[in-house]
């Protein structure tokens, strides 16, 4: 089933999310739901709080980069209490990212190049690596909406100054998105 997404402006976008127990009610489903709803947008990853849950799930496709990056090719995965442990602040590198709870909004976005990762996957197997790449970007992303950050609270002071406007029009509710969205009000 497709959900319907939180836009900039929702509160969940700014609750900290709790971690779950791992029979949590229909998670399998949650997972499946969330997998659709995140492809069905263009999404390449996605954070429960952005379907309206305080918890601390996030699904992540990188299949859609697999021309660039064969090694991406298949690669979805969903991350059931995902925790960055560790940064590796050694190298950084500067991107440019989006979010399905901002549309209309890119901008580039300093992080560390790898991360260390704790989380259990959809098997409930417990995992503890470092990850890197794209991928440890995306995870920093999707797991900076469980601690009710949005990648815009990243952004140089300027470049803030600039996409105000349009932050403003999202917490005013005013959304053009290709998707299903649940604005504020
Ligand atoms: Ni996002």
């Amino acid at each position: 089933m497709i959900l319907p997404i939180y836009t900039y402006g929702q509160p969940v976008l700014r609750k900290v999310a709790q971690d779950i127990p791992l029979d949590y009610p229909d998670l399998q489903q949650l997972i499946a739901d969330m997998y659709e709803t995140m492809e069905k947008s263009d999404g390449v990853g996605l954070a429960a709080p952005q379907i309206g849950k305080a918890i601390r799930l996030i699904v992540i496709t990188l299949d859609p980069l697999k021309e660039d990056n064969p090694e991406y090719a298949d690669f979805k995965r969903a991350y059931i209490n995902p925790h960055i442990v560790e940064y590796d602040t050694s190298e950084t590198d500067s991107y440019e990212e989006g979010c399905l709870s901002l549309p209309g909004i890119h901008e580039p976005v300093k992080r560390p190049k790898r991360v260390r990762l704790q989380w259990v996957d959809e098997q409930l197997q417990s995992h503890d690596e470092w990850i890197e790449g794209f991928h440890a970007r995306v995870v920093q992303h999707e797991v900076d909406h469980l601690e009710g950050k949005v990648f815009t609270d990243r952004i140089a002071p300027l470049r803030k100054q600039l996409v105000k406007g349009k932050l403003n029009a999202l917490q005013r509710g005013r959304v053009n998105a290709h998707y299903r969205v649940k604005p504020p009000r």
